[in-house]
């Protein structure tokens, strides 16, 4: 009896049993690792012990930078997470950290990410004032096409995610990054885009009619608006409809949560302890 407590008390302190799985975090636009501290704290208030990995890449205005660069950077740092942790981790992707954060995914074939939690991300991408205006004042979203379907344009993540219901068929000539992750356009890598998406155990899509930055905000649910403005819901689009990334094989088998919660600000999903303890906790292993 002795010796089976013994061994059961050393198996806890090498974590091999009762220890949660590793969290990796990727955070948002023209912000940086600091700005996802509270939701570190909050996860290792809850679940002690936990080992988090908080990207600290690409923070403030390099956030801008175009998307695929970040995209194979970021996949060397997940890598090497995975190489400390074959048995498996989490992965939180908040904003325009759960776009980049899911594309990793897709440009690692055997990655090791078992439950991905995207949390008000531009999945579908984006189209609107408010967002603009952010980053790029005198921008409007009307004719913000010009600038972001050219080669230029492509320069910067938001040029590579800009989705103009209006203008769909510059967005496929022009647009290097989302047409492609999202399989709209066909590629060499289109079959690992969608394998890659079909590793995971769990995809959690949180998302919310307050957010007031996402627009539509149901892009956090990859739906997004037709040329008629309206928000085509997720089951009657292409993407889930023709499975193109396996979110319907997600579905079927009971792998895809898509979670709305109202009241919540873009600023506020990461820092709202109601939101992390409720959908978020929950996931984490
Ligand atoms: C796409 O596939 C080609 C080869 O098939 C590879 O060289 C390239 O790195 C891939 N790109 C991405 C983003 O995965
Ligand atoms: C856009 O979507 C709405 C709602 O699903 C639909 O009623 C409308 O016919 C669609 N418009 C086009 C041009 O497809």
């Amino acid at each position: 009896m002795l010796r089976f407590v013994c061994w059961l008390t050393l198996l806890l302190k090498l974590g091999l049993i009762c220890a949660y799985r590793p969290v990796f975090i990727y955070h948002g636009i023209l912000t940086g690792a600091d700005s996802m501290q509270h939701l570190v704290k909050r996860i290792q208030l809850l679940h002690p012990d936990t080992v988090v990995y908080n990207f600290d890449r690409f923070g403030g205005w390099s956030s801008l930078e175009n998307a695929w660069h970040q995209v194979l950077e970021a996949n060397t740092n997940l890598q090497a997470v995975c190489a400390l942790h074959p048995e498996g981790i989490n992965m939180i992707g908040y904003s325009q950290g759960g776009l980049l954060g899911r594309a990793v995914l897709q440009t690692y074939p055997d990655h090791c990410v078992r439950t991905f939690i995207s949390l008000s991300s531009p999945q579908a991408g984006q189209f609107g004032d408010d967002f603009l205006h952010l980053i790029f004042p005198s921008l409007v979203a009307k004719t913000a096409y010009q600038l972001f379907y050219s080669y230029v344009g492509q320069h910067t993540s938001v040029g590579n995610y800009w989705n103009d219901p209006h203008h769909q068929d510059l967005f496929d000539q022009f647009s290097i990054f989302l047409p492609y992750v999202n399989n709209r356009l066909y590629s060499a890598n289109s079959t690992q885009f969608r394998e890659t998406m079909m590793r995971l155990r769990r995809l959690v899509l949180i998302g919310g009619p307050d957010d007031g930055v996402i627009t539509p905000w149901q892009s956090s649910h990859f739906s997004f608006y037709n040329e008629t403005n309206d928000v085509v819901p997720l089951q009657e689009s292409p993407i889930y409809k023709e499975d193109l990334i396996g979110l319907k094989t997600l579905h079927d088998s009971g792998r895809l949560d898509v979670i709305s919660r109202e009241g919540v600000h873009h600023y506020q999903w990461h820092r709202t302890d109601h939101v992390i303890d409720s959908v978020i906790i929950p996931y984490l292993d």
